[in-house]
C-alpha cells in the first residue's frame, strides 16, 4: 500500500490526521471534504540546488585525503608490494580457521538467520561475546553487549552516547584516524594527547591529564595499537585509569587487537618494556571508571568483511547507569547494525576455534615484525620502533638527512615510485616523519620490500656534515 494510501487508510479509522498533513513524499495536503488535496504551497526555490549536509561535508578520512592526494605510479620493473593496507586478508598467506567457515555455512544452512535480530542482537550470541570475555574481575552477562557492525560501528555508537557537540574527546597521537572522522562529523571536538615513541608509545600522561577540561566526555585508547603495534604493560594501563578516575572521565577502549600480543619477550628491543604473555583489558584492571570496551572479528579471526563487532558495558560502580545503556539501545535502532548470519555463527567461533589458530598468527605476525625491524634498523636514516602486537610497526624517519623530501608523504611517494613498495605515511595518523608498515604480508615479501626501502634511503640517504652543522650553528 502506497504511502498516501496508509494516511488515507488512517483517515477512515479516524486516527488519521485532521486538517493539514504531510505525507511523506513531503507535500503538504488538506482536507476538502473529506478528501485530500495538494495545497497551494508558494514554491520557494527557482531553480534545482541540492547540496550535500553539513555533515556529510564535515566527513574527513585522513588517510583518503593524503593518500588520494599522492601520485602513485610503481617503477614498471618492480612488481607492486603494498604493506599500506590494515586488511590481514589482502595476500591469501592468512585464511581463517576452518572452523570459523564451519560454523557460518552451518548459520546459513539452518535457515535460522534470515530474518531480522534484536537491534542489539540475538541473545545468544550476545551471551556468547559476554562468556568469552567475562573474567572474575570484570564479569559480563548478555546484558552487557551490543553487537555491531564491526569494531567502527561500536565506536561510532560509543562515542555518540557520551558526547555532544561541542564536548571534546582525548585521542591518542598518533592513533587510528576513524574516531576523528566520526568525532568532527558530529560537532565534537577532538584533543590528541601524545605517545611517547621512545617509550615504546607509552602514553605521555602529563599531556593527556593536561587536556581534561569540563567538557572532556571520554577518554580513548587503542590497546594493542594500530599504527604503533605497541602493548601497554598492567602497570601503564593503571596509571591511565587514576587519570581518568582523578577527573570523572569515561574510557572508550578500542580492544580490536586484543590477546593479538606477542607470546615470548622481543628482546631485541632494547627498550622494551613487554613482558609479553598477554595484554589485560582495561575493564579487568578498573575499580570505578567505567568503560565501554569496543572490539570484533575483524582481527583476531581475520575475517574483516564479515562486519561483526561489539561493544562491552563494563559498569561496576553503576556509574553508566540505564541510561547509558538505553541510550545505546536508542542508537543502536537507527541501523540494524551486525549481519544475523554473522551473528548466528558467531558462538561456535567463540567456542570452537583452536587455540592454535590464534598462536600461528600471532607467531607469524611476530616473526614478520622481528624480520621487518632487524632489516630497517641496519638502514641508515629510519628508525623502527620493535612492536609487541597488533600487525603494524612504525619507522621514524631521518627527514634532516633524506634532503630530497619534503616530509613522510614525499619520501613514502618516491619509494612507490623508484622501489614499488608503498607504506602509509604516518602524517595520516598526525604524525609527521614516520611511516606505517602492516606485517600481514608473506615473508618473502616483508623480506623483498625490507631490501628495497634499504636501496631507496642508501640512493638518498646524505647526511648533514658535522661541519655543516657547526656553520649552522
Ligand atoms: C584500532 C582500530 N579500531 C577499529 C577498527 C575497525 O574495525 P572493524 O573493521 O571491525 O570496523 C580498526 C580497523 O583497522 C582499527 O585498526
Amino acid at each position: 500500500m502506497s504511502e498516501n494510501g496508509v494516511l488515507l487508510k488512517n483517515k477512515m479509522n479516524g486516527s488519521g490526521l485532521k486538517g493539514k498533513a504531510l505525507t511523506r513524499n513531503g507535500l503538504h495536503h488538506v482536507q476538502v471534504n473529506g478528501s485530500l488535496y495538494p495545497a497551494k504551497v508558494k514554491s520557494r526555490r527557482q531553480c534545482w540546488e541540492v547540496k550535500p549536509s553539513d555533515m556529510a561535508q564535515n566527513t574527513l578520512n585522513p588517510i583518503r585525503a593524503i593518500v588520494d592526494g599522492m601520485k602513485l605510479n610503481p617503477n614498471p620493473e618492480k612488481p607492486m608490494i603494498a604493506l599500506s593496507i590494515g586488511d590481514p586478508t589482502v595476500f591469501g598467506n592468512l585464511p581463517t580457521d576452518k572452523v570459523v567457515l564451519q560454523a557460518m555455512k552451518d548459520a546459513i544452512d539452518s535457515q535460522k538467520f534470515n530474518g531480522y535480530a534484536p537491534s542489539v542482537g540475538y541473545l545468544q550470541s550476545r551471551q556468547a561475546v559476554a562468556n568469552f570475555y567475562s573474567s572474575p574481575e570484570a564479569p559480563l552477562d548478555a546484558q552487557d553487549v551490543i553487537l555491531t557492525s564491526g569494531c567502527s560501528q561500536a565506536i561510532d555508537l560509543a562515542i555518540s552516547v557520551l558526547c555532544n557537540p561541542g564536548d571534546n574527546i582525548l585521542v591518542p597521537c598518533p592513533g587510528f584516524s576513524l574516531y576523528k572522522t566520526l568525532a568532527v562529523s558530529m560537532g565534537i571536538e577532538v584533543k590528541l594527547y601524545n605517545l611517547l615513541p621512545e617509550k615504546a608509545w607509552e602514553v605521555d600522561l602529563q599531556h593527556l591529564e593536561s587536556l581534561i577540561d569540563e567538557n572532556t566526555s571520554c577518554i580513548i585508547v587503542t590497546n594493542p595499537s594500530n599504527p604503533c603495534g605497541s602493548v601497554f604493560t598492567k602497570e601503564h594501563l593503571e596509571k591511565i585509569l587514576k587519570v581518568a578516575s582523578r577527573h570523572c572521565v569515561p574510557i572508550l577502549a578500542d580492544e580490536i587487537y586484543s590477546d593479538m600480543v606477542s607470546h615470548r619477550q622481543w628482546t631485541r628491543h632494547k627498550t622494551s618494556v613487554f613482558p609479553g604473555c598477554s595484554s589485560p583489558s582495561m575493564a579487568s584492571l578498573s575499580a570505578d571508571v567505567p568503560i565501554l570496551a569496543c572490539g570484533g572479528l575483524a582481527k583476531r579471526w581475520l575475517v574483516p568483511g564479515w562486519r561483526l563487532g561489539w561493544i562491552l558495558i563494563h559498569d561496576r560502580n553503576n556509574i553508566f547507569g540505564s541510561e547509558i545503556r538505553q541510550g545505546l539501545v536508542k542508537l543502536s535502532q537507527r541501523i540494524l547494525g551486525a549481519c544475523t548470519i554473522v551473528q548466528g555463527a558467531l558462538e561456535s567461533i567463540l567456542n570452537n576455534t583452536p587455540p592454535s589458530f590464534y598462536s600461528s598468527t600471532v607467531s607469524f605476525l611476530q616473526s614478520n615484525s622481528e624480520i621487518c625491524f632487524n632489516e630497517l634498523s641496519a638502514v641508515p636514516g629510519l628508525t623502527p620502533i620493535m612492536p609487541s602486537g597488533a600487525m603494524y610497526i612504525m619507522v621514524g624517519i631521518d627527514m634532516e638527512n633524506f634532503p630530497d623530501f619534503k616530509n613522510d608523504v614525499d619520501f613514502t611517494e618516491r619509494l612507490v615510485t623508484e622501489q614499488s613498495v608503498f607504506c602509509l605515511p604516518a602524517s595520516a595518523f598526525e604524525y609527521p616523519n614516520y611511516f606505517r608498515i602492516v606485517v600481514t604480508v608473506p615473508e618473502e615479501q616483508m623480506v623483498e620490500a625490507c631490501g628495497r626501502i634499504r636501496e631507496f634511503c642508501l640512493t638518498h640517504y646524505r647526511p648533514r656534515s658535522r661541519d655543516s652543522n657547526d656553520l649552522d650553528q
